[in-house]
């Protein structure tokens, strides 16, 4: 699946292998029985669409976010650093067993994981 042409986005498989690995991602979030209850309200048709297009224009794909900001969306849910950090590694290893270059890998987490203050309103 990852080749090492072209930007980021295109190396973790385009729109395609983006929504693979999304699945594989949600269905280990939702499978943590810390994290699952978060979402237990929430319309995963609607997060996981939004992730779609967050991830996609994060790593340099065509896509552009159009939801609203993190920080307003996780605010008030009592997401902590703890629960940010089992969720980095769920994407880690999401990835890392998807045969991504891990480069790539490092720098997918990189570019998500810099949005941690606006996910827990906590300092790093
Ligand atoms: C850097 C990491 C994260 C990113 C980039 C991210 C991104 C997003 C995005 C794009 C949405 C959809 C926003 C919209 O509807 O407009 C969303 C929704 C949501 N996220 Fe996250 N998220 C992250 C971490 C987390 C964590 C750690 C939790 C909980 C443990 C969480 C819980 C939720 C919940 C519950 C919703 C649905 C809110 C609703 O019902 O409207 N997120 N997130």
């Amino acid at each position: 699946m990852a080749t090492q042409e072209g930007n980021l986005f295109d190396r973790i498989g385009g729109e395609l292998g983006l929504e693979r690995l999304l699945a594989d991602f949600y269905d280990r979030v939702l499978a943590d029985a810390e994290l699952a209850h978060f979402f237990a309200r929430s319309s995963m048709d609607k997060v996981r669409r939004m992730q779609r297009e967050f991830f996609g224009a994060a790593l340099d794909g065509p896509q552009v976010y159009s939801g609203l900001s993190l920080s307003w969306v996780h605010s008030g849910r009592g997401i902590t650093t703890h629960h940010f950090n089992l969720f980095g590694q769920h994407l880690l290893a999401t990835l890392s067993e998807s045969g991504i270059d891990e480069v790539d890998v490092r720098e997918v987490v990189h570019r998500i994981s810099v949005h941690k203050n606006d996910i827990t309103g906590e300092g790093y």
